[in-house]
This record gives C-alpha cells, sequence and structure tokens, in this order.
C-alpha cells in the first residue's frame, strides 16, 4: 500500500468543489487516513514548495495557497500516487484530460483546484508539513477485499 498527499487548495474550497474531489477519491478505492480543513502558513507554504523556489512563478503560488483555507488529506491504497495524479490530470488545464479533475474544473494553471505529490516519497515529506503521525488513522474499509485480488 502507499501513501498520498494531497490538498485541496483556495479555489477548490471557494468554489465549493471539496466534496466533488473527495468523491473522486473516495469511489475509486482509496481509503481517507488523515483529513483537515487549514490556512496554510507562509512557513508551512515555503516548506511545500520548496522546489519552486526562484520561479517565475513561486510568488503567486506562495500567496495563492496561504490566502484562503485548504483541505488536507492523506489517503492510502495501491499505486495512490500514480493513480491520484491520474485523477488530478496535468498542471495545466489546458492539457488535463476532460474526466480529470483539472480538465473538468479548472482553466488557469495558477487556479487548478488541487496538489497531490508526484512521488511516494515526497508523498511522506508533504504530509509531515501538515499532519503528525498519530493523525494517520489505521483501519480497514468495509469494501476491501472487494478492491484487491
Ligand atoms: P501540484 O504540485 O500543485 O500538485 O501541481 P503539479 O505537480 O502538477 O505542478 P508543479 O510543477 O509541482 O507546480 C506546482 C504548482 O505551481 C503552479 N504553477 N504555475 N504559471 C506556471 O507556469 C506554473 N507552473 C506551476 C501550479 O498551481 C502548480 O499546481
Ligand atoms: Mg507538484
Amino acid at each position: 500500500m502507499e501513501r498520498e498527499f494531497i490538498m485541496i487548495k483556495p479555489d477548490g474550497v471557494q468554489r465549493g468543489l471539496i466534496g466533488e474531489v473527495i468523491q473522486r477519491i473516495e469511489r475509486v478505492g482509496f481509503k481517507i487516513i488523515a483529513m483537515k480543513m487549514i490556512q496554510v502558513s507562509m512557513e508551512q507554504a515555503e516548506e511545500h514548495y520548496a522546489i519552486h523556489k526562484g520561479k517565475p512563478f513561486y510568488e503567486g503560488l506562495l500567496e495563492y495557497i496561504t490566502s484562503e483555507p485548504v483541505v488536507a488529506m492523506v489517503i492510502e491504497g495501491k499505486d495512490a500516487v500514480k493513480i491520484t495524479r491520474k485523477i488530478v490530470g496535468a498542471t495545466d488545464p489546458v492539457l488535463a484530460d476532460p474526466g480529470s479533475i483539472r480538465g473538468d474544473f479548472a482553466l488557469d494553471i495558477g487556479r487548478n483546484i488541487i496538489h497531490a505529490a508526484d512521488s511516494p516519497e515526497n508523498a511522506i515529506v508533504e504530509y509531515k508539513i501538515y499532519f503528525d503521525e498519530e493523525e494517520l488513522l489505521s483501519y480497514k474499509r468495509i469494501d476491501y477485499d472487494w478492491l484487491y485480488e
């Protein structure tokens, strides 16, 4: 089983898409093991997006992600990172396939609804910015035996 870190960004929250996003994550079979609504601090944002420091969009990205509440989540399942990134769609909504979250709900690369970590290693680094280990819950979904062979 793999863990993935997801964040519904301020535009996703403001546009009433929290439920829509969670539904897509839940229905494919992923188990939500932690979730909370928070206002991202500048320190958290700088840590989260350290890899983008110096890029032209960096300052705007920090301003955007700290501007209004977000919903942060840790999910668990088989190939969670690869499958989530497909559900999320390409970074630029122009390239995101219809049926993906960004393809269905976004128009602008700077307002693309959702964040999802791009590797299992980064998922762990990122969820540690927002969650303490004891906030991650351990339980079995009742449909587990029908989701996995
Ligand atoms: P994310 O980290 O948010 O899941 O998105 P991603 O992996 O698909 O994209 P990434 O390259 O990590 O970029 C992080 C976020 O920065 C904004 N961005 N703007 N204007 C631009 O050229 C540009 N490029 C990236 C996007 O909000 C992107 O999600
Ligand atoms: Mg990224």
